[in-house]
């Protein structure tokens, strides 16, 4: 193989991710640092995990991994993880915002106090992270958000989700117009279905609620799936590299879906 075909997509690239011990997140880092990347921050709330998780991937690639215990619930830590990181790291070329799943349920099981938690944990824990991103990212650099295909297909039993994931994508906009301006790209990456702890949990629940087993409610949500399986985890990390890469230097304000052809909206 040529060495142009080998190019790595990352290669020296200086790495955020949020929320990231496990599941996507995990599967984000893994992928940038497998693709060239020369640091690597994770965090999430669980030191235990966390660690765990900076172990196994130090032993990918070339790459240094640091990791920073954060709860994106909170203003003055996920601020704290922006700095930190770019200290530990020495420079911020790609930030990648990404939090824990929120509580599954319909609008009328849900309580005030739940609307307030999710806000701080889906909406306004993207704006802090963002100003703070601003203030400390290389130009060019690039943002990426994860979502989710709730942004699209309103689900009542996400309604969380569906309601909240709006504002994700409506700041994905708007930054990438003003940020764009300064030359940080800013893009999303949209999961449909994907095999990880929460898939576990939406499975669960939904044989719980319909009274069947595990594997039939897993059945019942892949049969959704055009692609017959629920994406891998890095099949939506490879979206979020490719995003941050040069192959996507002139894609800013897109939202690259990956839900093997689950979303029925045509747009
Ligand atoms: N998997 C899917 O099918 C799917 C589809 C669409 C969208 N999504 C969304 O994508 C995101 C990641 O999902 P996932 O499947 O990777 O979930 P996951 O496997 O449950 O992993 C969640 C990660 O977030 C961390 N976390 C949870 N709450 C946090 C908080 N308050 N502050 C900091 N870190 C936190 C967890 O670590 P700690 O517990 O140590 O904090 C863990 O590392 C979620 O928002 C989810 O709703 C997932």
């Amino acid at each position: 193989m040529s060495d142009k075909i080998r190019m790595m997509l990352a290669s020296g690239m200086h790495v955020l991710v949020a929320a990231s011990s496990k599941g996507l997140g995990r599967a984000v880092a893994k992928v940038f640092l497998e693709q060239g990347a020369s640091a690597v921050t994770i965090s999430s709330r669980s030191r235990d995990n966390l660690s765990r998780t900076a172990k196994e991937l130090a032993s990918i690639g070339e790459g240094n991994v640091y990791a920073v215990p954060v709860d994106m619930t909170v203003r003055e830590q996920v601020e704290g993880l922006v700095d930190r990181a770019s200290q530990l790291m020495g420079r911020l070329d790609v930030a990648v915002y990404n939090t824990g799943p929120p509580r599954r349920g319909s609008f009328s099981e849900l309580t005030v106090e739940d609307w307030e938690y999710a806000s701080r944990l889906l909406v306004l824990s993207a704006i802090w992270f963002t100003y703070k991103v601003l203030e400390r990212i290389s130009r060019p650099g690039s943002i990426i958000y994860m979502a989710s295909t709730a942004i699209h297909e309103a689900n009542p039993n996400l309604a969380l989700s569906s309601v909240l994931r709006t504002s994700l994508a409506g700041l994905m906009r708007i930054a990438a117009m003003e940020a764009g301006a300064m030359g940080v790209r800013v893009n999303m990456v949209v999961p449909g279905i994907a095999r990880t702890d929460r898939m576990k949990e939406l499975v669960e629940s939904l044989a719980k609620e319909k009274g069947v087993s595990a594997e039939k409610a897993e059945r019942e949500i892949v049969s959704r799936i055009p692609l017959g399986k629920p994406a891998e985890p890095e099949d939506v990390a490879n979206a979020a590299v490719f995003l941050a890469s040069d192959l996507a230097r002139h894609v800013n304000g897109a939202a690259v879906v990956v839900d093997g052809g689950t979303t029925k909206r045509i747009l």
